[in-house]
């Protein structure tokens, strides 16, 4: 048997792709969100697409400088996820804390290419330098960037592959739908 899935929510099919958390800054601004739709686009040189909401404080900070960071977080930190997800940098600014990261004391790191801060506690960074392409970001929302430094907990990412066996907290996380998550399950190899 197989269930009709509602038009609306065909989405839900693919969504649970690791949920990332995009890092901005622009002069003295910072900020952070969470982005379910995000993927791989090229190998060489490295793309990635992602899609930034045009009311989202973080899409301004991205457009003024050029760049982002994604972010992968983990399943110890779901609950900031979804915090950082459901509200907005913009309704920080001029009040103390001004951002969202000193707001929910998230600590971050230097990125070693851009400026925005890269979050720690996370498994792994890509910091991207934005391909501007005005007629997908103004019409779907989709930006393209060149990933320009990566890096990942040695931990959990060695030799090119994720191995999160013995480290269940340090699974990356995949949202379905209104807070439901899943986190990564176990590894397989095909031989070929
Ligand atoms: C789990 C989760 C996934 C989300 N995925 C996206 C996404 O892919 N793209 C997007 O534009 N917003 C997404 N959001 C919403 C933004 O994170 C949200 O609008 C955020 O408040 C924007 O913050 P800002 O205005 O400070 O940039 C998601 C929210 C949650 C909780």
């Amino acid at each position: 048997m197989k269930n009709l899935v509602t038009l609306n929510n065909a989405y839900r099919l693919l969504n649970h792709g690791p949920t990332v958390l995009v890092t901005s800054a622009h002069d003295s601004q910072r900020n952070i969100m969470a982005a379910a739709w995000n993927m791989p686009l090229d190998f060489d040189p490295p793309k990635v697409a992602i899609v930034i909401d045009k009311n989202t404080h973080t899409r301004e900070l991205m457009e003024a400088s050029g760049s982002f960071a994604i972010n992968v977080p983990c399943r110890a930190q779901a609950e900031m996820v979804v915090r950082v997800g459901n509200c907005s940098g913009r309704e920080l600014l001029g009040k103390s804390p001004d951002n969202k990261l000193a707001a929910f004391d998230i600590p971050t790191f230097p990125a070693r290419e851009i400026s925005a801060p890269l979050i720690e506690g996370c498994v792994a960074w890509l910091e991207c330098r934005i391909i501007p392409e005005p007629h997908i970001q103004n019409t779907y929302d989709l930006f393209v960037a060149e990933v320009v430094a990566a890096q990942a907990d040695e931990r959990v990412f060695t030799d090119d592959r994720w191995h999160f066996e013995g480290h269940d907290e340090l699974r990356t996380v995949h949202h379905v739908a209104g807070g439901a998550f899943m986190s990564i399950g176990d590894a397989f190899k095909i031989g070929t």
